[in-house]
């Protein structure tokens, strides 16, 4: 489903990325580890479209369509779906208008009030502005609830857990499990394993130096929080 060749990426010149090599196939959970800077939000954004990054080498290639050719609301009208590290707040539009909006783009339906109950996110949330005023968890929630509403082929969620209280990341988990399917595919960037006793990777890799470092199964994520990075 996602096929990622000697990526190279960089921002305002500054090399980030250095000959990234990933591949996921259909119905697998990756999850993506890492010291900090070391380009996983920049690899999602990268993955996404983000306009700021220029990629200078490599190929990707998404359910056989070349993913870097495309605009972003293509990547995600393919069945692309990142939530942010850090989501941006929007004055003047309410969560279920962006939902709505979002929804029609996309060419889906959903019942925005019922997926929201799922993870136990008040009525009263939708019709505050997007995720103004909310807490860290809440937005961390608010961007598990789109992923609930699109239904994406592949969901990058980038630390969607850092920030949760116990509970709130026992509901995104929940949540997140009961999305998956034999058909999709999900890549998680986190910095704690404790995410991953909740949604169990089928591989755990490590980003450093601009590249996959090193590759292995869940019990990678233990070794790596015993041992770091060093
Ligand atoms: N606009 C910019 N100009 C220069 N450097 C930048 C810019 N944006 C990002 N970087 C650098 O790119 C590097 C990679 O950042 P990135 O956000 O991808 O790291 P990360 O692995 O997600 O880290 P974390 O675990 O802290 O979230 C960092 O050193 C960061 O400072
Ligand atoms: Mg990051």
């Amino acid at each position: 489903m996602l096929e990622i060749k000697n990526l190279c990426a960089e921002i305002d010149g500054k090399p980030i990325l250095n000959g990234l090599n990933l591949s996921m196939a259909r119905g697998e959970v990756h999850a993506i580890m890492g010291p900090n800077g070391a380009g996983k939000s920049t690899l999602a954004k990268v993955l996404a479209g983000h306009p700021a990054y220029n990629v200078t080498c490599g190929e990707v290639w998404f359910k056989g369509q070349d993913l870097l050719d495309m605009e972003p609301e293509e990547r995600a009208r393919l069945g692309l779906f990142m939530s942010f590290q850090y989501p941006l707040e929007i004055a003047g539009v309410t969560n279920r208008q962006f939902f709505e909006a979002a929804l029609q783009a996309l060419g889906k339906e959903a019942s925005i009030t019922q997926e929201a109950e799922a993870l136990e996110i008040s009525p009263a949330f939708l019709d505050r502005n997007l995720n103004e005023g909310f807490s860290g968890g809440e937005k961390k929630k608010n961007e598990i609830l789109q992923m609930a509403l699109f239904k994406p082929d592949l969901a990058i969620l980038d630390e969607t857990d850092s920030g949760l209280d116990i509970d709130a990341m026992r509901i995104v988990a929940k949540g997140v499990n009961a999305l998956r399917t034999s058909d999709n595919a999900l890549l998680i960037i986190t910095h704690y394993q404790r995410l991953l006793d909740y949604i169990k990777p089928d591989f755990v890799h490590v980003l450093a130096g601009g590249k996959i470092e090193k590759t292995g199964g869940p019990e990678l994520a233990l070794w790596l929080e015993e041992k770091g990075y060093a």
